[in-house]
């Protein structure tokens, strides 16, 4: 397995299963931290820096959070208009990022350009975390999720992920690449323009893993021990900001995960969702015994703790 210290955390393509596993262990470790709420001091000396292109609720704030737990320290803008990235200048992710590393030990960026982060990592020495890079990957988030699913089913290996949503999200591509390291199925329901792409499917059929693809979530919802969601209405990934406009749409219902629809679910499947959700996953459902969507949330502080205390080299 390659040592994680230093190292870029950019994609889950070619992440090994053995890789998966030791980091599901060090967030094991380090989780008692997270749930009795205390700050440690196993990264006073270090900082993380945050260089956010797009909004953020949970993947900035977790890594902060994360950072804060390990007592570390944390420097960094969630509005590039705010930097000479955002104006006039427009500086280039080269120039910007010979800067940031000498603020801190650790970059964390999202950006509405797939690919971004990787180029950070050409022109920086200190590891660089992909927070999500356009309609690309968003590794972090999907580490968190497979994490949720091993602590909450107790294993990845022979379970259905039930896949609904966008397959254009970058969450999901992530999560295609995950799941070739398993024993797991993926199926897959999106509207016919946000459907997998021909070159995708080629590239995950290259790992001896074969996506299903099905029309509508009752024809799949029986099958499925994880079912992870994601919105069909959403915003245009490749833009830095997009404001909500009048009539933002409406989920059609084969796309939609309901109280009704969870009537025909396994009855210890669990429900998924990276959030922020729109109409495809009613609040109703969050009172369901399926619902783990919180918890994922919880686990992406723990799962950033870990990536953190990995690439800054205090965990081996
Ligand atoms: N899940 C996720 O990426 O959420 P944010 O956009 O709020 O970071």
């Amino acid at each position: 397995m390659r040592s994680f210290a230093g190292r870029d955390i950019l994609s889950l393509k070619g992440f090994e299963r053995a890789e998966f596993e030791h980091v599901f262990e060090v967030a094991d470790g380090l989780e008692p931290i997270a749930r009795s709420r205390r700050n440690v001091d196993l990264l006073a000396h270090k900082t993380l820096v945050t260089a956010f292109y797009q909004p953020s609720t949970r993947t900035r704030l977790a890594h902060e959070a994360a950072m804060h737990r390990l007592g570390g320290h944390v420097v960094g803008f969630s509005d590039a208009k705010m930097t000479r990235a955002g104006d006039f200048y427009q500086e280039t992710i080269k120039d910007t990022v010979h800067m940031l590393e000498y603020y801190g030990d650790v970059l964390v960026m999202r950006h509405f350009q797939q690919g971004a982060p990787h180029e950070a990592a050409r022109w920086t020495s200190i590891p660089v975390i992909n927070a999500g890079d356009g309609w690309g990957e968003h590794p972090t988030q999907v580490l968190t999720d497979l994490y949720t699913v091993q602590r909450e089913l107790g294993t990845v290996d022979g379970l259905t992920f039930l896949c609904i949503g966008d397959m254009r999200m970058r969450t999901m591509h992530s999560m295609a690449y995950a799941l070739t390291q398993f024993d797991a199925e993926m199926i897959a329901i999106a509207p016919p323009d946000m459907s997998l792409t021909d070159g995708f499917k080629a590239e995950i059929a290259e790992q001896n893993m074969t996506i299903r693809e099905v029309g509508h979530v009752r024809d799949a919802i029986a099958d499925a021990d994880v079912i992870y969601v994601e919105p069909v209405v959403q915003a245009d990934y490749t833009a830095s900001r997009q404001e909500r406009g009048e009539d933002v749409g409406q989920t059609p219902e084969p796309y939609r995960v309901t109280r009704e629809v969870l009537r025909d679910a396994r009855p210890g499947a669990i429900i998924l969702h990276s959030l922020p959700r729109m109409d495809e996953l009613p609040p109703d459902v969050d009172g369901t015994r399926h619902a783990r969507y919180w918890e994922e949330a919880y686990y992406g502080v723990v799962m950033r703790m870990a990536l953190l205390a990995l690439v800054l080299g205090e965990r081996g």
